[in-house]
């Protein structure tokens, strides 16, 4: 082939790719709350496409179209990362749900995380910027009821590196996955949660509030998500209240040991916070290896005396997004611990917390920032 009729075959190819692309760059990047339905992300036909760029990425092969340079390959690599988030948001429509039951999704998921583990490795890209974790705040919970199941499996099948959820006890002592310390705002309930058994809080329908499609949805034990999601996702569990359920601690950290795995490679952390600096103390005693952090909602609790105290037992610290100025951050990364913020919207609000330092975002909208902050 001439040289000019070579350019002609690269350049039509270029162009190809570009159009095959462009669906899903738009359904990545966009912020359409219809993508809370996973089968509207990706069209099969690209999605085909992301494979195929996504194991040339994972391979380190540069694309041959359009003369492989640097920077087509580096926007390549970062669309199939994009692409391989909504494959498994297009894999698991209507699926992700189910996923307990069906051992295919189950698998899909686990090697979503191991993608995703991949890709944040420190050095993957020599250019690569450091890495914001995202963590889904109650799930997936601007486009699902937060703290059920299907908020949970959107924010995974979104590509989320954690998953936050908020644990009450209930009146026979079982740690159930619930904001509030009463039912009324997001169950058909009324009451307080630890008046009720496990048993009679499942009866309850904790979905309809947010819409009738998720009439049916539960109120999930701290252990039905741990079966579901432990080591696959990383999990960022929340003691709710514990000044209201005396040995709370206790029962997660009985739960939490009959599960292990930390430290395989696929392995995704679970790590436990909480408001009460006492509560997390108590987890440090009970859990001496196991990652901690402290919620922090006012200024005065950044001091270098409450941080030098809470450095003590805890490896986070998980502030308002108000407080989480350049310096704060700088001293608590002195002290060796990371810093998290919540509640952010939007890639642009989390794209200027990482440059401040922020080590991870609790977002409602995982889906918005996901293509923007992991590459
Ligand atoms: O992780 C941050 C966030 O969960 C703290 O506030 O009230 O949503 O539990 P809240
Ligand atoms: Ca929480």
């Amino acid at each position: 082939m001439r040289q000019r009729d070579r350019n002609k075959a690269k350049a039509c190819a270029a162009l190809l790719m570009v159009l095959a692309l462009l669906p899903g760059i738009w359904t990545a990047c966009g912020a359409s709350p219809e993508k809370a339905d996973a089968a509207f992300w990706r069209p099969p036909a690209v999605a085909g496409a992301a494979k195929v760029l996504l194991a040339e990425a994972e391979s380190g092969v540069k694309h041959e179209t359009s003369a492989a340079s640097a920077g087509e390959a580096r926007a390549l690599r970062a669309d199939a990362q994009s692409s391989a988030a909504q494959e498994v948001g297009a894999a698991s429509a209507g699926t992700a749900r189910a996923m307990s039951a069906d051992s295919g999704a189950a698998k899909e998921m686990s090697a979503a995380a191991t993608r995703a583990a991949a890709w944040g490795a420190a050095g993957a890209e020599p250019e690569a910027k450091r890495r914001l974790l995202v963590i889904a705040h109650r799930g997936a919970s601007g486009y699902a009821p937060e703290n059920t199941m299907a908020a949970f499996d959107l924010a995974a099948a979104m590509g989320a590196d954690y998953l936050e959820l908020d644990v009450q006890m209930t009146r026979d002592g079982q740690p159930v996955v619930i904001h509030d310390a009463t039912l009324e705002r997001t169950t058909n309930g009324s009451g307080a949660v630890k008046g009720y058994t496990l048993a009679q809080l499942q009866r309850l329908d904790a979905g309809s509030w947010f819409g009738s499609k998720y009439k049916g949805e539960r109120v999930p034990s701290l252990k039905e998500v741990l079966d579901r999601y432990y080591g696959r996702i990383g999990l960022f569990v929340e003691i709710k209240s514990p000044e209201l359920y005396p040995g709370i601690e206790a029962s997660v950290a009985r739960l939490l040991a009959q599960y292990g795995g930390a430290g395989t490679p696929s392995f995704r952390p679970v790590i436990l916070q909480s408001f009460s600096a006492e509560s997390v103390e108590k987890l440090r005693e009970l859990m001496p290896d196991f990652p901690l952090g402290v919620l922090v909602v006012a200024r005065s609790d950044l001091t270098d005396r409450k941080l030098r105290r809470f450095e003590q037992f805890a490896g986070y610290i998980n502030m308002k997004q108000s407080l989480a100025g350049e310096e704060t951050i700088r001293r608590i990364h002195d002290r060796g611990m990371k810093v998290f913020a919540w509640t952010v919207r939007g890639a642009r609000r989390a794209e200027l917390l990482r440059l401040k330092g922020v080590d991870g975002i609790v977002t409602n909208f995982p889906d918005e920032v996901m293509c923007r902050v992991t590459g």
